[in-house]
């Protein structure tokens, strides 16, 4: 089963890597590339990720409101350069759902987004969401309790960027440019559309974004998210669904939904696997194997559910109590409040960048985002399309610096 679990996570971080004649092949089957470092587990990213390529790197702690105690990482400075962290801009990096941090720290320095940030004269800062390895501190919970794992995106909108955003801005006195990725776009552009956060920003540059879901044509994601709802109400029924608060990649009760997604008729894990892990475009075998030790993480079974809504309803909401009473209670409405990403203040510097491969940030429904910001102004808005990209090249990929990076970060030094 652990095979199969492994599998099934690639296909759903890399769904909509499709084969093809690609730069490198991803083997799959490097079973010694999976086993575990036992060292990683006592040494913050800092140390692990940072320092090991020759950076000066701080690890800071952020307490949002409602308790979560967050760990970011600031590199100040880059190799070489002799500047100070005074002259330097903060950039924040938000990554996505079942990752952390490291994400941005997997491949060699001159390919990896933290680091060629911080050599091309940036204050880089990396965020890791409550609930992943190095953010499981609260002041009043244990990540054992089920309260601690009450929460899904909304939350981030509502306490981890904003605590974030104004610990950096109070650590650096400056606005901060803003890089997002998956989860990370959906809640900066959530944050925005309730003019959230705009006061301490700069310009954002959102990759492989997310924000309408409706669209996702990646078979075992659309699967995922109805047998993941399915599971859950007879969990509430029957209690049948242990562990169920955590959504941990890792554990006994994602292991029961995978067997469960993969008995479907139609859904064939170890055909899919082939299909869509056999070669990717770009990503290095040895960065996939990096991958896996460092990830991937837990978050909420709540946020997951969130997700899966999405997928289902096509529209950007909150939470969705599924239940008129407990909307009422929670929202003061039958339905969950909408995020309308109409809202999107229309001066905002906004660099969107997407894959012609990438099955969870679809075409369809980037363009269903970019009809929302239809209005935006015409010099603040910057769309890039890469077409042989997928999700995980956004953040993965060998040749991400030419492909994607240099770009935004033109863009950055204009706004
Ligand atoms: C792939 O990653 C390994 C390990 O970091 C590195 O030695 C190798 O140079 C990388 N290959 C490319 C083409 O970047
Ligand atoms: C969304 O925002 C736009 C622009 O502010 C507004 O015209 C529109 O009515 C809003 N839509 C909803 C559903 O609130």
């Amino acid at each position: 089963m652990a095979t199969v679990l492994r599998l099934v996570l690639l296909v759903i971080i890399f769904c909509g890597s499709a084969p093809g004649a690609r730069t490198q092949e991803l083997d799959v089957n490097q079973e010694a590339g999976l086993a575990p470092l036992p060292q990683v587990a006592n040494y913050g990213i800092c140390k692990s990720m940072v320092e090991i390529h020759g950076y000066v790197c701080q690890e800071h702690t952020v307490t949002t409101e409602d308790g979560y105690i967050l760990s970011l990482q600031r590199i100040p400075a880059g190799r070489s350069s002799g500047d100070t962290p005074q002259e330097r801009r903060p950039v924040l990096l938000q990554h996505g759902v079942l990752v952390d941090g490291a994400i941005w720290l997997l491949n060699l320095p001159h390919q990896s987004l933290a680091f060629i940030l911080a050599d091309g004269g940036f204050d880089v800062w990396i965020a890791n969401s409550r609930g992943t390895k190095w953010s499981r501190g609260h002041t009043s919970l244990s990540s054992d309790d089920p309260a601690y794992w009450d929460w899904s995106w909304d939350q981030f909108v509502e306490y981890d960027l904003p605590a974030t955003f104004q610990y950096v801005h109070h650590q650096t006195g400056k606005k901060i440019y803003y890089v997002g990725h998956s989860q990370g776009t959906l809640i900066a552009l959530a944050s925005f559309s309730q003019e959230k956060l705009l006061n301490l920003l700069k310009s954002a540059a959102l990759l492989s974004p997310i924000a309408y879901l409706g669209q996702v044509p990646c078979p075992l994601a659309r699967s995922a998210a109805e047998v993941f709802i399915a599971e859950v109400n007879i969990q509430i029924i029957t209690n049948f669904w242990l562990g169920v608060d955590e959504f941990d990649p890792k554990g006994k009760a994602v292991d029961k939904l995978l067997k469960a997604i993969c008995n479907k008729p139609g859904i064939n894990c170890y055909n899919l696997f082939t299909s869509f892990t056999g070669k990717n475009c770009c990503l290095n075998s040895s960065t996939v194997d990096f991958f896996l030790e460092y990830e991937p993480q837990s978050t909420a079974t709540k946020n997951m559910i969130h997700l899966a809504q999405m997928i289902r309803g096509g529209s950007i909401t909150m939470y969705d109590y599924g239940d008129k009473d407990k909307n009422v209670k929670h929202y003061g409405q039958p339905t969950p409040p909408v995020y309308n990403m109409s809202g999107i203040p229309s001066d905002i510097p906004l660099y969107l960048s997407y894959g012609g491969k990438d099955k969870l940030s679809d075409v369809n429904d980037i363009q269903a985002l970019l009809y929302s910001l239809k209005d935006h102004d015409r010099d603040k808005l910057v769309v890039q399309y890469q077409e042989d990209y997928a999700h995980a090249d956004f953040v993965m990929a060998m040749n991400a610096k030419q492909m994607v990076y240099d770009s935004p970060m033109a863009f950055f030094r204009l706004h």
